[in-house]
């Protein structure tokens, strides 16, 4: 009996459509699902040619699979991915591969890693991205593992990724649980930018007091021009959506869940202190939304007089100040998967990270290309703000995010991703900023030391006694 390619296990949404994607490419495939309903509907939907098994049972499972075996996990993050290496170990052999392919925190797949190598069976952390339909047509992969047992895993990841100007949107990322991570700091920009695009329409409506059609056109229009994205352009059609003659999105309520990679990439850029600060806002954004009961109170406690009169709107110059936001966040999220590469080893090449996100994933966008060729001229660039034509973007563009964040003061709405963006600009191209008062206060309270500029060593000073 000839046996089965590739197994997955978790026939939801994304397993189901990973598992066709593979067999429209010839893989015959096997699927594992307690659920019954799950199997049974995935027969259903096998399409002529396709060659598919699926099964409620563990050991028939595996034993379908050619050796050495591949098996990838499609189950939510966290005790069902342990569950299921439970299940699974005790029927593999030496040399079988486990690819956990859900939102996994890197730590844990660390630990899955060590513990799965001492019985010889290789352990990849995954990401994909790209929802459900990416899935069925092609998502970006973020493998990370074992690099010779990433050589057989490549045909088939290959074939089923997206393709960018005949390039696979997958490829081996790093050791250990350097897809994840990445994964996990791809989130994080995601954050960053849908709350960039939700301040974007917030402040079209509130503070230039736009209509909902000039909005939609103007997204419309600004996914042809340089920030041509997904993102962009989901936003695009959700503006046009209606129901009964009225916005679907006026009718949705305004707060936001989250599922926890947004938080994780703010949490470990404190460990590593590396500054994020329009991805730390968005988290923030989306837990102050929750506080809907206290925001109608403060309403009408806090009160801003604006007597101003809505300022002009030039949608050029939102535009611009929304593609220097967006740079920004992107600059914050890779500079901190250089700072982890160090940390945890993963040696990570920034410029193939930026290939593989610019097709099939959430952060696709025409600027991807400009990042890799940044990593292209210097691999070892800290920061895409140093590159010269990414420093000319922002230079050009740096006026309207400024005469925005004018107007959105004036008229009170929030906008701290905005804020932040231009904040971390700021700072970062700051050659002086006024923490020498900070390493003064310490030392004030604390006897912390303090450097100097104007002579080696550590120093400490009576604060409180007069010259
Ligand atoms: C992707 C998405 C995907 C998922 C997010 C949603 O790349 O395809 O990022 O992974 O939709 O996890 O995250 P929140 O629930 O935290 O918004």
């Amino acid at each position: 009996m000839s046996k089965y390619n590739f197994g997955i296990v978790g026939l939801g949404v994304m397993g189901r459509n990973l598992l066709l994607n593979m067999a429209d490419h010839g893989y015959a495939v096997a699927g594992l699902d307690l659920d019954k309903e799950k199997v049974d509907s995935l027969q259903d939907e096998a399409q002529e040619g396709h060659q598919i098994f699926a099964t409620v049972e563990a050991e028939a499972f595996v034993k379908s699979l050619e050796q050495p075996r591949a098996i990838m996990l499609l189950v939510p993050a966290g005790n069902p991915v342990d569950g299921v290496i439970k299940t699974l170990s005790p029927l593999l052999d030496e040399g079988d591969i486990i690819i956990d392919g859900g939102n996994s925190y890197f730590k844990d797949t660390d630990r899955r890693y060590e513990e799965l190598s001492a019985k010889g069976i290789h352990f990849f952390g995954m990401g994909i991205s790209g929802g459900e339909s990416g899935a069925r047509r092609g998502p970006s992969m973020m493998p990370g593992g074992n690099r010779e047992a990433y050589e057989r895993l490549r045909p088939i990841f290959e074939a089923i990724a997206a393709k960018v100007d005949g390039q696979p949107c997958v490829e081996f990322l790093g050791n250990g649980s350097a897809g994840n991570y990445v994964k996990m700091v791809h989130n994080g920009i995601e954050y960053g930018i849908m709350q960039l695009i939700a301040e974007t329409y917030d402040i079209m409506k509130k503070v230039y007091k736009l209509d909902n059609e000039t909005i939609q056109k103007a997204f419309e229009q600004w996914n042809k021009e340089e920030l041509n994205s997904f993102l962009i352009e989901i936003t695009a059609d959700i503006l046009k959506k209606k129901e009964d003659g009225k916005l679907l999105v006026d009718l949705i309520s305004d707060w936001a869940k989250s599922k926890g990679t947004g938080k994780w990439t703010s949490q470990n850029a404190m460990d590593l202190q590396v500054p994020v600060p329009v991805i730390d806002a968005a988290v923030n954004m989306r837990d102050i939304s929750k506080y809907k009961p206290e925001r109608i109170e403060a309403s009408r406690v806090l009160v801003w007089d604006n007597n101003a009169n809505a300022p002009i709107a030039d949608i050029k110059h939102i535009k611009e100040a929304l593609f220097f936001a967006i740079i920004s966040t992107y600059a914050q999220g890779l500079a901190q998967l250089k700072v982890a590469s160090d940390a945890y080893g993963y040696e990570l090449d920034l410029e193939t990270v930026c290939k593989i996100w610019r097709g099939g994933c959430i952060i696709r966008a025409t600027l991807l290309e400009d990042f890799r060729k940044a990593f292209a001229t210097n691999a070892d660039l800290p920061n895409i703000l140093l590159d010269k034509a990414i420093a000319e973007k922002l230079n050009s563009t740096q006026s309207s995010i400024r005469t925005l964040l004018k107007d959105v003061i004036e008229q009170g709405t929030p906008a701290s991703g905005f804020m932040n963006a231009l904040s971390y600009f700021d700072a970062y191209r700051a050659e002086h900023l006024p923490t020498n008062l900070i390493q003064a206060q310490r030392d004030y309270f604390g006897a912390h030391t303090y450097e100097r500029v104007d002579k080696d060593g550590v120093f400490h000073t009576q604060w409180d006694q007069q010259n």
